[in-house]
């Protein structure tokens, strides 16, 4: 029967991934009055329209010319990928994972359950799940080298750049993933990124605080067992707070995956060598770590630390908008133009776990600055509203993590979401390696003329001055 309409209850068909044709643009050249037709295209029923960059190379004043690019540095309005993994709608602060609402997946949902809908597209059966979770305990352990490398930092080391230099170190185990067509392979290797980051991350939180490692205690569920290696003494078995699992467990599905960010856009650009994944995630971690990007988690807390007080919240808003003192950290997103879902849910959250460990003596300028914000034109009429940063730090400070190592907790969990995005990638026949154009700004050509005494000067003075 043509049009019939699906039954209420039935499950909504997986979407094509393909980009439909809705319509044309055209295009006059004024340099050559020449008129040229492009396509619209669009993704699904929720999917953006979109023109392909590489329709206007046709655009040109002359045959030998390169043709018309796109200027959008920062891809501020450029979509380097189509992709089925993520949906967000940043007006409406909407959030979901391969369709399911985050909301629904933080109340119901297990991280390694979202990490596998992540991956799969579908929620796993319970045979699917129980495999994927027995994989990924089997394989939590590391090769006992990389406790030796880590021993190699210093004791301030930031546990960033420890786990940045970990996950890449763990390519030299693994040369093996180097096989990234093979899809046993990349199993295998989204299996041991998953199950070993916790103990990665653990381990770098050891090493700082001077405390032997904890391995891995495969009883215990993927959160449990994180915290057990981090936290662990002389017990011969950890017991959780169960607060503090349910916590855990609802942050890292939050901060599982967010479509195109930049340290997914670093996995995809650098996976897009064909490098191995591990060497790709680890680059996923570097652009984490930045301020801007996972690292406003820390920030926040050292900006409330500045602050101080309830009372200092007023001078220090009058300093972000002079532009003179640092932006007002956890607040703002390229998408998120209202309230991010996450940072309500996040909000929520940090009742439960202060009820269980007693307020946190900086909720309160927390709160104040969020209210002083929300109700500034400032931040109103540039749609700045807390971003999922803004509270976690909180969360993280009162289980009595370290400031430092709070993106080392945002990189766990984000984890799944890189590999879901790193495997869509090397699926989707369109992608090639990825290379932006440039528009050259520089000199024209010009000879060579040296200005130099001579080329190699001695750095011995130097250092013997020191
Ligand atoms: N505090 C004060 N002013 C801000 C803030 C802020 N947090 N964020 C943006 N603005 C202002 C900018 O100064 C700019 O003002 P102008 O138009 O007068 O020049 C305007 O708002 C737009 O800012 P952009 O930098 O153009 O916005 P963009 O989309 O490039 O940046 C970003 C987004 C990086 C998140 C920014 O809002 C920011 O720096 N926030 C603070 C850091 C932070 O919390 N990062 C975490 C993001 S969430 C995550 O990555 C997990």
């Amino acid at each position: 029967m043509a049009n019939a309409q699906p039954a209420l209850d039935a499950p909504p068909s997986p979407p094509s991934g393909e980009l439909q044709a809705t319509g044309t643009l055209e295009i006059k050249d004024s340099r050559t009055n020449k008129n040229y037709s492009v396509q619209i295209i669009q993704g699904g029923v929720e999917g953006d329209t979109a023109t392909r960059a590489m329709d206007l190379r046709q655009i040109k004043t002359a045959p030998d010319e390169f043709g018309l690019m796109t200027y959008d540095p920062a891809f501020m309005n450029t979509a380097s990928c189509k992709s089925a993994i993520t949906f967000i709608d940043g007006d409406r602060g909407i959030l979901r994972y391969r369709g399911y609402p985050i909301e629904q997946l933080a109340e119901k949902a297990t991280f390694l359950e979202v990490a596998w809908l992540l991956r799969h597209g579908e929620l796993p059966t319970q045979s699917e799940y129980d495999q994927w979770v027995r994989d990924i305990t089997f394989h939590t352990y590391v090769h006992e080298n990389i406790k030796n490398f880590l021993q190699g930092f210093r004791y301030d080391a930031h546990p960033m750049s420890m786990l940045c230099s970990t996950v890449a170190a763990l390519s030299s185990f693994y040369p093996e993933a180097k096989a990234i067509h093979d899809p046993d392979q990349r199993n295998i290797s989204i299996v041991r990124l998953l199950a070993k980051l916790p103990t990665l991350a653990a381990f770098c939180y050891r090493h700082i605080k001077g405390l032997p490692f904890i391995y891995p205690d495969n009883d215990l569920s993927y959160t449990e067992n994180f915290l057990s290696m981090v936290a662990r003494m002389s017990e011969p078995k950890y017991e959780a707070n169960p607060v503090f699992v349910k916590a855990l467990e609802v942050l890292f599905i939050l901060h599982a995956d967010h479509e195109q960010n930049c340290s997914t856009n670093a996995v995809r650009a650098v996976g897009s060598s064909q490098v191995d994944p591990f060497s790709a995630v680890a680059a996923g971690v570097a652009a984490l770590y930045g301020p801007l990007h996972g690292g406003a988690n820390e920030q926040v807390l050292r900006m409330i630390k500045e602050i101080g007080h309830p009372k200092n919240v007023p001078g220090f808003i009058d300093e972000v908008k002079s532009g003179k003192g640092s932006r007002l950290m956890g607040f703002g997103h390229r998408v998120y133009k209202s309230y991010d879902p996450r940072a309500k849910i996040v909000k929520a959250l940090a009742d439960d776990v202060f009820k269980q460990v007693g307020m946190d003596k900086d909720l309160e300028i927390a709160l104040k600055l969020e209210e002083a914000a929300l109700s500034d034109d400032y931040f109103v009429s540039r749609k700045l509203y807390p971003n999922v940063d803004f509270y976690t730090g909180l969360i993280y400070r009162s289980m009595a993590f370290p400031t430092d190592f709070f993106t080392v907790l945002f990189a766990v969990a984000r984890t799944a979401g890189w590999l879901a995005q790193w495997e869509e990638m090397l699926n989707d026949k369109e992608q090639k390696i990825a290379r932006p154009r440039q528009i050259y700004v520089g000199y024209g050509e010009r000879p060579y003329e040296s200005q130099l005494k001579t080329k190699f000067p001695s750095a011995k003075k130097d250092v013997l001055r020191k």
